[in-house]
């Protein structure tokens, strides 16, 4: 017999939920280094433009989307028009690729609370991230060298992100999240004020809140700001149209996504006004300016703010346990939703109880990402396969569903439109409208063409990773993307 689909227990597990659905690694760990890669307060005006065009009017259309049809995407969009559940396995194959290295990183996360325990990675914490801890081979080409104290933790998150997905949608995802974002909010809280009475705080907040204008003229600040607004946000990938799915008929629908939205801009915001201050603090210590302070990429968030915990002092153990709990609590809500969209696929489609479903997203996923994140080519890949899935992956899937119910489903739209008026107390209208019919399908087809050409003509990596790297990581995960929507979308429903 068919399970029976759940529901959330009401609007606020909603919230609750996916507010932790959104506020993830994305905003503390990837904003900053995506912020300080782009030229600090460069990035600020691009990300809040994009936010505003792309990210609010496309989670307003996820969240009507899955609510209508109370389904993961494939379904969703099926109901739609039918050709267009490839697009939803499209999405669900973006998350399961976003699964295999969000669990890495969360891996990191875990590690880190230990290593703060005293300080572990000592005087060097850059060393002590690539060299010591992740043994990061020095080869260019993809390397299996076998970190054992990268798999017992990866074996450690994947449990406990499955004990909460078998839990089911009540009882698992809304009453993890009723616990961990207080606990979030409040660590995250202690932690950015902590961090802006450091000395030298300031400098680095001048740093973040100075607009760049002639970075701005750069497109590739405004491409990082629009590849990141959607994986902040977790729309364009199923996961808000999935937790949409589990509402009950009568929601205030943009009530709650403009709670969402805000609460994770704040989130963001924060994170990067914790880390810039962090790295006006650094840059004060070594008289250099911010932008030179340190490395930057994708080890941000573990080189920065440990050299900054280390110069605490007696608070040092404390302050690191709460940055590192706090990352590794925001990551836990939102992979356990970036899994929920396979699982409820699969779950729609072929009519799979729950625990079938999950034992094998999670086993096959879990399997691949603790081989892969476990080797001494983990932060290649991260950085690899996190660049393609945002800026082509993510930003291809969200610009589709945009296109197709904009441009040729105009009366779906208009339907939309109105079943969320009917329940909502903020109305959609005219604005809604011209910015998913004209300005998001614009600005996200030139990020998409510019995004293209640049992989094209320039590779990825400057020259770190060898172009077969990348060629299997990179363009290799969008085109599992590709034949996994193909295949699945040819198989009848059960
Ligand atoms: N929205 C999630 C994050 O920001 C995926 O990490």
């Amino acid at each position: 017999m068919t399970e029976k689909r759940e529901n959330w227990s009401a609007r606020s597990g909603f919230i609750i939920a996916a507010i932790g659905s959104a506020v993830g690694l994305g905003n503390i760990w990837r904003f900053p280094y995506v912020a300080y890669e782009n030229g600090g307060g460069a990035f600020l005006i691009p990300y809040l433009l994009a936010l505003l065009t792309a990210g609010l009017p496309l989670l307003f259309l996820d969240y009507a989307v899955g609510h209508r049809s109370t389904g993961a995407p494939p379904k969703a969009f099926k109901q739609l028009w039918k050709p267009a559940e490839t697009l939803g396995w499209w999405q669900v194959c973006v998350c399961l690729v976003i699964g295999l290295y969000y669990a890495g990183v969360l891996t990191w996360a875990g590690s880190y609370v230990y290593f703060s325990m005293g300080q572990m990675w000592g005087q060097d914490p850059e060393g002590f991230f690539f060299k010591t801890f992740l043994q990061t081979s020095a080869s260019k080409d993809f390397e299996l060298g076998f970190v054992s104290h990268l798999f017992w933790p990866l074996i450690a998150v994947w449990a406990l992100v499955l004990a909460i997905l078998y839990g089911g949608v009540k009882k698992g995802i809304e009453l993890a999240n009723k616990i961990f974002m207080p606990l979030l909010i409040i660590l995250f809280t202690i932690l950015v004020i902590q961090a802006v009475r450091l000395p030298g705080a300031a400098e680095g907040l001048n740093a973040f809140f100075t607009p760049n204008w002639d970075a701005m003229m750069n497109y590739k600040v405004w491409l990082a700001a629009y590849g990141h607004i959607f994986f902040s946000l977790s729309v364009g990938f199923g996961i808000m149209v999935t937790y949409a799915s589990y509402l009950k008929p009568k929601t205030n629908l943009t009530g709650s996504g403009l709670i969402v939205g805000f609460a994770n801009s704040s989130f963001e915001l924060l994170a990067g006004i914790g880390v810039f201050a962090a790295l006006g603090f650094m840059a004060q210590a070594a008289g250099k300016p911010v932008a030179e302070v340190v490395s930057g990429g994708i080890g941000l968030a573990f080189i920065a703010f440990p050299k900054l915990i280390s110069s605490l002092g007696s608070g040092a153990d404390f302050f690191g346990i709460l940055f590192f709990t706090s990352l590794f609590v925001a990551g836990v809500t939102s992979m356990v939703s970036i899994l929920e969209v396979p699982i409820a696929a699969l779950q729609d489609k072929l009519k799979w109880s729950r625990f079938k479903a999950v034992s094998w997203v999670g086993g096959g996923t879990g399997v691949i990402s603790i081989f892969l994140f476990s080797s001494t080519s983990a932060i290649k890949l991260v950085d690899i396969i996190d660049h393609f899935i945002n800026n082509l992956g993510i930003v291809s899937g969200a610009l589709v569903s945009i296109i197709m119910v904009s441009w040729f489903k105009r009366r779906l739209m208009a339907e939309m439109e109105m079943h969320i008026n009917h329940i909502s107390t903020i109305k959609l209208g005219k604005t809604w409208e011209f910015t998913l019919t004209v300005v998001t399908p614009v600005v996200l087809i030139s990020t998409l063409v510019l995004a293209f050409k640049t992989l094209i003509t320039t590779g990825y990596g400057g020259g770190d990773y060898s172009s077969s790297m990348v060629l299997y990581f990179g363009w290799g995960t969008i085109i599992f993307c590709a034949l996994g929507a193909a295949v699945m979308s040819r198989i009848q429903d059960r």
